[in-house]
């Protein structure tokens, strides 16, 4: 005998299914304001190592009409172009519209990914050289997660000086982590080539609490510290490149620096000497 079910609200009801969904397959939290998430990977999504898309949530519904629209903020890859995950890097702001409800995710639930990724952080906007500087400050680590996986950076750079400026110790976590386990990551080293992360000189600084290495990187470039602590030149745009991606006004005193030692904005229609973006913020 077929079981005859009256047809209920909760049997009537469709799952609901968010455009352009994604599930989260892992979370991280680092600190009560930073955390990571992994998430599926559109099947038709091809990106460059370095450029961001937008992902969000749906909002909560309208008072007067019950609809629900998708709350979607720019976000950084920070996994590679090759990875069949997506991976990001975001702060929790206790009242951020996204960021509040984000930071509660769990593995199992979706987000909405956009699947139309843009940004310059990419090495199609930089010219080759000897030493590509990737210069971040609070989450503005995220795109360079991706490019510290990227095979290009190790074919295009001898070497690269990735300088992280966080306010404390804690806020490190996520890119110390990330580059110790490029030494042991078996996949990295057989797709970048052996002993590729020895190119890296990795320079973390922090500006509110103790550490080994205390100031902004802009003081540390103006005194000379940072040449000194690393034992390289100072910047010549014969030899060096610059990414960098932190808050506005940060980007535009780096970019006064860079500008002041010769080198050239680039942008993807034009490569130049260093390229610019501005960190998610909120
Ligand atoms: P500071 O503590 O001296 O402001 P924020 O969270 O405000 O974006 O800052 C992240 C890190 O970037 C902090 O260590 C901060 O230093 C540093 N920072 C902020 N603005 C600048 C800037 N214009 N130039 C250099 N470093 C900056």
């Amino acid at each position: 005998m077929t079981e005859q079910r009256p047809l209920t609200e909760t049997t009537a009801k469709a799952v609901p299914v968010l455009p352009d969904a994604q599930t989260v397959t892992e979370v991280k939290h680092y600190t009560d304001s930073l955390f990571s998430f992994r998430t599926t990977r559109p099947a038709s999504l091809r990106f460059r190592s370095g450029e961001f898309v937008m992902i969000g949530l749906m909002g909560d519904p309208d008072p007067k009409t019950g609809k629900q629209r998708p709350l979607l903020r720019a976000y950084s890859i920070a996994s590679p172009s090759w990875d069949e995950e997506m991976e990001f890097y975001s702060i929790k702001v206790a009242n951020g519209p996204l960021t509040s409800k984000l930071q509660h995710i769990k593995v199992g639930d979706q987000v909405i990914l956009k699947p139309k990724p843009v940004g310059t952080l990419v090495h199609d906007a930089v010219l080759p050289g000897k030493r590509m500087y990737f210069f971040a400050t609070g989450t503005g680590f995220a795109p360079f997660a991706s490019l510290l996986r990227e095979p290009q950076t190790y074919e295009d750079y001898d070497e690269i000086i990735m300088t992280h400026t966080c306010r404390e110790v804690a806020e490190l976590t996520y890119g110390r982590d990330l580059i110790e386990g490029l030494k042991s990551d078996e996949l990295l080293n057989e797709v970048i080539g052996e002993g590729f992360w020895k190119k890296i000189k990795y320079y973390p600084t922090t500006t509110r609490e103790e550490s080994p290495k205390m100031g902004r990187i802009t003081t540390l470039i103006e005194n000379g510290e940072l040449f000194a602590d690393l034992g390289v030149p100072a910047l010549d745009p014969a030899t060096d490149r610059a990414m960098v991606c932190g808050s506005l006004a940060f980007n535009l005193d780096i970019k006064a620096l860079l500008e002041k030692a010769g080198l050239n904005e680039g942008a993807n229609s034009e490569p130049g000497e260093f390229v610019i973006e501005k960190a998610f913020v909120g």
